[in-house]
């Protein structure tokens, strides 16, 4: 179903599509139980020209979206989940410098992305800094014309495979607001060591890796902007643009995971009838494609609306990425279901859909934190919608804000103080 494609949107999903089923699907199995790095598949999506598909063309990219990099990201993890992120994670590390960069640092760090040349890692969780990504500890110092990083970083996916990693850390300790910048540091600078390497449930393909830096020092023309402080907005600026990324991502494993079922329901007989035949399996098929097809269009709503610049984005981004994700891990749990006992075994390949899809409800922001951002939006939203309360009759709807409920509330505290004093028997602060 096409739906809100443009023939431009459709092209890359075709060319996305031909690398997925022609490379990517007869590989999965085989990069998924080596835990290694497909350089073959990542070449393969080079030669098809994906890697530059969101960059702009004055940077070596195809100068598309966010919406065409969603379409390709569906397509690829439909086949395999791991090589959806593989992919993807390359418009993470950029978005940055796309976001905050100079026009040199653009030139610079985006043109061998966009030529499928380098890969790129985004470096911004630490051991002690997940959902709470204003606590990261990690330093980076000026000193002359440099900044010397010293910390860790955590769950840098595309680590090791990739050559530059945009890594985030605190330049201005007292400030509370402009805290941390982001800075490029490229892979062999020394000072920067991988640390360790993760042994995932999914996703298996791409490497997600700990950074070590010790003494890490890197030209001050690579921190990005080349003013300090601005980390924090650059990293929820490029969240806002990734997630519906990850959210694609789901989406293709959920449409993946349908399909086999699919496929499957027909193929199996059990008293003497394909199980399609049966009305449980179909309601369960039903319910499969019906979340699917509502969480695409849901990624392709917000993809859009990040690609015209609509204020307000952090919602729908945060919105399709937990709706889909989400959806993922429903279908792919119901896909396994189909395939009963046999869905469970590693030679068959539908347990590896609902392993990969269980990251997507965790990385780029668990799905909590996206219902916080949804819901922080949507109070503010109420503060413009005051009008309604001239309909809800007010005498069970007290506010606490108000002066009057404040003052009846600090009676009430004062009188059970004085009440439970009294009961204890000690005199209370108020006699
Ligand atoms: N765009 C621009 N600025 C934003 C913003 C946005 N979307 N969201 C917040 N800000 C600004 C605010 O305006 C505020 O600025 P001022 O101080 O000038 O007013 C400042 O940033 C602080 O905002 P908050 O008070 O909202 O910040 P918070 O500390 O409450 O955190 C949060 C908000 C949403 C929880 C945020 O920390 C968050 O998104 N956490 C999740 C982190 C995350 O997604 N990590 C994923 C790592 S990447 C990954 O997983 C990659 C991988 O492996 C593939």
């Amino acid at each position: 179903m096409p739906g809100i494609l443009t023939e431009r949107n459709l092209m890359w999903r075709a060319r996305a599509r031909e690398v997925a089923e022609k490379v990517v699907r007869p590989l999965a199995a085989k990069y998924d139980r080596a835990q290694e790095y497909p350089w073959e598949i990542k070449e393969a999506i080079a030669k098809a020209g994906l890697m530059g598909v969101w960059i702009p063309e004055e940077y070596g990219g195809a100068g598309d979206g966010v919406i065409d990099l969603c379409v390709c990201v569906e397509e690829l993890s439909r086949a395999c989940g791991g090589v959806g992120v593989l992919y993807a994670v390359n418009a993470l590390g950029t978005f940055p410098v796309m976001v905050g960069g100079t026009e040199e640092q653009k030139h610079r760090f985006l043109r061998p992305i966009a030529k499928g040349e380098k890969l790129i890692s985004f470096g911004l969780s630490e051991k002690f800094a997940g959902s709470d990504a204003a606590s990261l500890r990690a330093t980076a110092e000026k000193d002359g014309d440099s900044y010397v990083l010293n910390g860790e970083k955590k769950w840098n996916t595309n680590g090791g495979a990739a050559d530059i990693y945009t890594v985030f850390a605190v330049t201005d300790p007292s400030s509370k607001s402009r805290r941390t910048s982001a800075i490029m540091v490229e892979k062999g600078t020394p000072g920067f060591r991988i640390g360790k390497v993760e042994d995932k449930m999914g996703i298996r393909c791409v490497p997600v890796v700990e950074i070590h830096f010790e003494n890490c020092r890197v030209p001050a023309k690579n921190l990005l902007g080349e003013v300090p402080g601005l980390g924090f907005k650059h990293a929820m600026a490029t969240l806002d643009k990734a997630r519906p990324g990850v959210a694609a991502q789901a989406v293709g494993l959920a449409q993946g995971a349908l399909e086999y079922a699919m496929v499957y329901a027909g193929y199996r007989e059990q008293f003497g009838a394909p199980i399609s035949s049966f009305q449980m399996i179909q309601a369960l098929l039903a319910d499969m494609a019906t979340k699917t097809e509502a969480a695409r269009n849901l990624v392709h709503v917000a993809a859009l609306a990040v690609d015209r610049g609509e204020p307000n984005v952090s919602k729908l981004s945060a919105m399709c990425k937990l709706f889909a994700t989400d959806v993922a891990m429903e279908v792919t749990t119901d896909a396994v279901q189909i395939f009963g006992g046999y869905g469970y075994m590693r030679d068959y390949p539908i347990e590896k859909y609902m392993r990969d899809a269980k990251i997507t409800q965790i990385y780029e922001g668990t799905n909590q934190v996206q219902r916080m951002v949804v819901a922080r939006s949507l109070v503010k939203e109420s503060l413009g919608l005051k009008h309604l309360l001239d309909y809800i009759p007010k005498e069970i709807q007290k506010g606490v804000n108000d002066p009057e409920t404040l003052q009846r509330l600090a009676e009430e505290a004062r009188r059970l103080a004085e009440e439970t004093a009294g009961a204890l028997d000690v005199p209370s602060h108020h006699s």
